[in-house]
């Protein structure tokens, strides 16, 4: 686990995204219906990053539409909702400390944020 600060939460818009370019990948630092969400800025249809999309609820699920064909992504597990995209983006641990923003972008947070109903095994 790698937490680092990426921005304040202040820099962060109500019901939208900041795009956060690290080292490694750029993230989009997402706040919707006071909850925080990370996830990797790129849809994964085509190279194009995602937080100029808007978010919505769609279907029930918290998500961000990708402005180029309109594919929109689950806020907390990076799946797609709807064509054209068909693979999920990486969805980031993100926490928040005083005025910052921390996201942990080794980690996966898909794994955690999807509610277990059934332990692994085989
Ligand atoms: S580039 Fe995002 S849906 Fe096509």
């Amino acid at each position: 686990m790698a937490f680092e600060r990426v921005c304040a939460l202040s820099d962060v818009p109500e019901s939208g995204a900041l795009r956060v370019e690290l080292a490694d990948v750029d993230v989009a630092v997402v706040r919707f219906e006071g909850q925080l969400y990370a996830l990797e800025d790129r849809c994964s249809h085509a190279d194009v990053p995602l937080s100029e999309g808007d978010v919505e609820v769609l279907g029930g699920a918290p998500t961000i539409e990708c402005f180029l064909h309109g594919s929109c992504f689950d806020l907390r597990t990076g799946e797609p909702t709807n064509l054209p995209a068909t693979e999920p983006v990486d969805v980031y641990p993100v926490r928040v400390e005083g005025e910052d923003v921390l996201v942990d972008t080794e980690a996966d947070a898909s794994a955690s944020a999807v509610q277990p109903s059934h332990a692994a095994g085989n």
